[in-house]
């Protein structure tokens, strides 16, 4: 069995953390997203897999995940033009699957869940696909499957009058037949090859499509508030450990991943889940958590810091508080002693002040 990542796309909903790289590699609890879906893949024995890329930043998935050694996998690459759609990019990797069966991940979807059960499943089944389904608050922006006495009736992409409040997530589970699909397939009406289209239509000609459905934890993440509950959700479940030092006078609850280097200055209180990275310099008198991911070298003192992401790098500095933001790599925020404000803001750029 093989596995496709996708990790082409422009990321428009996440700028300006997209302008300088995918999407797919913003760190959720200090690990790159897409990197959940790999070991996700890897953990239910699929070792052979291909990373579809495309876009902003692409060479930074290559140097990042390189042939896949240090992850304990076997990487291809396959570059996607543009944006064309998911099946579209499926049908680039048919040589690659040479005509096995193949799981596919949406590279900015998060599942709690392991797929190796799933994987079995439909390893030892004669259906032309599987997919997963979680019930969602918000039918309207997803792939949904109408569903009656556990048969899938039809499949469609982003209802208008959804039937079923049921979205189909972005973890595919399929066999070779769906290249043959996709090659009929027309473009949607936003001129995407939709895998939704592809799957009805596997349907329409009468094979077989079976689901399961997902009651733990799947994110698309598309804003970045998802992230930010995505990081949540990670670091809840992360286990606890220390490998850095304290000062004293420091005080430390919850949940907490510390990496070697890092020194949590005087004064400093820690309210768990909490992920700081190496070499970080956390104080004094800073009140970082709940919710909480540091990348490495970033340097805090002074601040309250909650629900947010501050990758690695950075230099926050003054005593004020900063609640459910994402600063991304090498940023500098600091107090300063006049009225007007100094700012180097990217495209797309939100600040409250
Ligand atoms: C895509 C699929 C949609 C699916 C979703 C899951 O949507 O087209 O069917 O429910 O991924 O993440 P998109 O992210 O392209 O809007």
């Amino acid at each position: 069995m093989k596995g496709i990542i996708l990790h082409g796309g422009h990321g428009t909903r996440l700028r300006p953390l997209t302008h300088t790289g995918p999407k797919q590699l913003l760190p959720i609890a200090n690990k790159p997203m897409s990197q959940y879906c790999l070991e996700s893949l890897r953990d239910a024995g699929i070792k052979d897999i291909a990373i579809i890329i495309g876009g902003t930043g692409s060479n930074k998935v290559q140097e990042y995940y390189g042939n896949g050694e240090k992850f304990g996998v076997k990487i291809s690459y396959v570059f996607q033009d543009s944006p064309r759609g998911i099946a579209h990019a499926i049908r680039l990797c048919k040589e690659f699957v040479n005509g096995e069966k193949v799981v596919v991940f949406l590279g900015d979807n998060i599942l709690k869940k392991s797929i190796a059960d799933y994987v079995k499943k439909f390893n030892d089944s004669n259906a032309s696909a599987s997919i997963l389904l979680c019930e969602v608050d918000n039918p309207t922006q997803f792939g949904i499957a109408d569903v009656k006495d556990g048969v899938i009736k039809k499949i469609m992409e982003k209802p208008k009058n959804p039937p079923t409040n049921l979205a189909v997530t972005g973890i595919y589970l399929l066999t070779d037949t769906i290249f043959d699909i996709i090659d009929r397939l027309k473009p949607s009406w936003r001129n995407e090859y939709e895998i939704t289209d592809a799957l009805q239509m596997l349907l329409e000609e009468g094979h077989k499509i079976v689901y399961n459905t997902v009651t733990d934890y799947w994110k698309d993440t598309g804003t970045p508030h998802d992230i930010i509950h995505a990081n949540h959700v990670i670091l809840n479940d992360m286990k606890p450990y220390f490998d850095g030092t304290k000062e004293e006078n420091v005080t430390i609850s919850g949940n907490i991943m510390v990496g070697a280097g890092t020194v949590i200055k005087n004064g400093s209180k820690i309210i768990g889940p909490v992920i700081i990275g190496q070499n970080c310099k956390i104080g004094p008198n800073s009140t970082i958590g709940p919710n909480i991911s540091i990348g490495y070298d970033s340097k805090i003192s002074g601040c309250n810091i909650e629900n947010s992401i501050i990758m690695s790098g950075c230099d926050i500095n003054g005593d004020f508080t900063i609640k459910d933001s994402i600063i991304a790599f090498n940023c500098e925020i600091k107090k300063s002693d006049t009225l007007s404000k100094i700012f180097l803001l990217g495209e797309g750029t939100k600040i409250s002040l």
